[in-house]
């Protein structure tokens, strides 16, 4: 067969999380809905939990199959990690992360050979989440041109890229107590060290998470493409100055195919409570939205803070409290007791919901987030502004970039304590305070740009088709 008629084929192993599956999969209906063919491989843990989620056969065990019915090639496989299905990889994050960063490589490595010895007609390319750290090693080895997806924001992709200059100037491993401006890299303007992510400070900088960072941030540098899932518009010099590195392609965001509707796949990995019923009882504009995403755990004290603070608020609200959240497997309930007879009608607290179909409720007048990349973009896209409680990873960052840079939220107590009274003072004026109108008006601001981004003519989609232009340049 003629190199030029041989289809390009994209082999994508997820990275096991929310925030990392929910974009990974809207990347793999783009890539497919432009004619690629697509092996989507997903941990066996995750996909089983998937399956329990939606009672089994719902999800078919093929995660694509209604994609398939639309005419879209994706072919849906799963793999084993390093542990037995039933480890709890929550409860036991570091150990488990220990082992991906030492044993999953050589298991992925074989893996892929699997698959290109199974099909030598294609012409075949790797797509990594960044955060795989063996995805340069791989292709290399098979000599695949290789896609790297960043999930996350640009600034923090470009700190992570620099972070040779951030050891040169004493800012890596970073001084915890030390509050100082950071103006020297190249596309960051200014940023106070008390943003920058916590495994780059020297308190965690021996943590698993700092360990695996860097080896990601290394192995992303070997990338032949990045695909960042941000908007050009919105982080103009950090992308310009990082494409004189490499090809980056602002594509964001990605949770909004534009294409074949992500409702084809159910990416949900727990099941959802319906808020619109009683959202609907609820006055536009007057109800805050809390949530702290997928991933990250927090303690009893601090819910119990934020538990008093919403009630002595008088603020109605919404309250993912995801099972696990305290990350000690346990199941109980983590409120204090009687907290939910004295909201009453106030407060509706649920286990998970589509937070999208809720930030975007009339009734949504603010968004309590723990600045997670991707409920930030979401919140954007519905042009709700946020209070930000960043609690680990990028979100310190992303509370930067939502607070000082776009000016469409707050910070909930930044460098202070968390203590009830600060909590529903915080709330109480973010709501009906005077600053309400210009964070709105603003973040009616970032929402235009943000689906003119997505419109045919749009930064993001003409960053794409650039990126296909390029992509099979390189293959051929
Ligand atoms: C993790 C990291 O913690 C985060 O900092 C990083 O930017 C991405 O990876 P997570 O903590 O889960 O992600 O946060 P986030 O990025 O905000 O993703 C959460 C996802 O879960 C969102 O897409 C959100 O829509 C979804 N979600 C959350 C629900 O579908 N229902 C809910 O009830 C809550």
């Amino acid at each position: 067969m003629g190199e030029r008629h041989r289809k390009l084929h994209g082999i994508m192993i997820c990275v096991p999380y929310q925030g990392h599956l929910n974009p990974f999969v809207d990347l793999a209906l783009k890539l497919a809905s432009s004619g690629i063919v697509i092996t989507f491989v997903h941990l066996e843990f995750l996909h089983r939990k998937l399956c329990q989620t939606h009672h089994a056969n719902k999800t078919d065990v093929d995660l694509f199959s209604k994609a398939r019915e639309l005419g879209l090639d994706i072919r849906f496989t799963t793999m084993a990690d390093t542990f037995p299905l039933e480890f709890d990889r929550d409860a036991n994050f570091k150990e488990y992360w220990e082992a991906m960063v030492r044993d999953f490589p050589p298991l992925v490595d074989e893996f892929v050979g699997n698959i290109l010895a199974s099909d030598r007609d294609m012409l075949h390319f790797l797509v990594a989440d960044t955060v795989h750290n063996w995805a340069a090693a791989v292709a290399r080895k098979y000599n695949l041109v290789s896609v790297s997806l960043w999930t996350q924001s640009a600034l923090v992709y470009c700190l992570g890229y620099h972070l040779d200059l951030l050891e040169q100037n004493g800012h890596f491993p970073c001084k915890d107590e030390v509050e100082e401006e950071i103006k020297y890299v190249p596309g960051v303007e200014s940023i106070n060290t008390k943003y920058i992510m916590p495994y780059l400070k020297q308190s965690e900088c021996e943590s698993v998470i700092s360990r695996a960072s860097r080896l990601l941030f290394e192995q992303g540098k070997m990338a032949d493409f990045v695909l960042q899932n941000t908007v050009e518009e919105l982080e103009p010099q950090t992308l310009s100055a990082l494409n004189r590195y490499l090809p980056n392609y602002a594509v964001g965001p990605l949770n909004f195919s534009q294409n074949i509707s992500t409702n084809t796949v159910t990416t949900s990995l727990w099941s959802k409570s319906d808020c619109t019923t009683w959202l609907g009882s609820k006055p536009p504009g007057s109800v805050l939205y809390v949530s702290f995403g997928s991933f990250v755990h927090t303690n009893k004290q601090v819910l119990e803070e934020l538990a008093y603070g919403l009630l002595l608020s008088k603020v109605d609200f919404v309250w993912v409290i995801r099972q696990g959240i305290l990350g000690d497997g346990a199941t109980a309930s983590v409120l204090p007791a009687g907290f939910q007879d004295a909201v009453k009608e106030r407060g509706l607290i649920v286990g998970w919901c589509d937070q999208v179909e809720t930030l975007s409720n009339p009734a949504i007048g603010g968004f309590l987030t723990h600045s997670g990349w991707n409920s930030t973009l979401e919140s954007m896209w519905c042009g709700v502004p946020m209070i930000c409680y960043p609690i680990g990873f990028d979100q310190p960052c992303n509370s930067k970039l939502v607070v000082a840079d776009w000016k469409i939220g707050i910070h909930l107590c930044e460098g202070g304590s968390l203590d009830r009274e600060n909590v529903a003072h915080k709330i109480q004026s973010f709501m009906n305070g005077g600053d309400l109108e210009r964070l709105k008006q603003n973040a009616e601001r970032v929402r235009k740009i943000m689906k003119n981004a997505v419109e045919p003519d749009g930064y993001s989609r003409t960053n794409f088709d650039r990126f296909l232009k390029d992509l099979e340049a390189k293959i051929h």
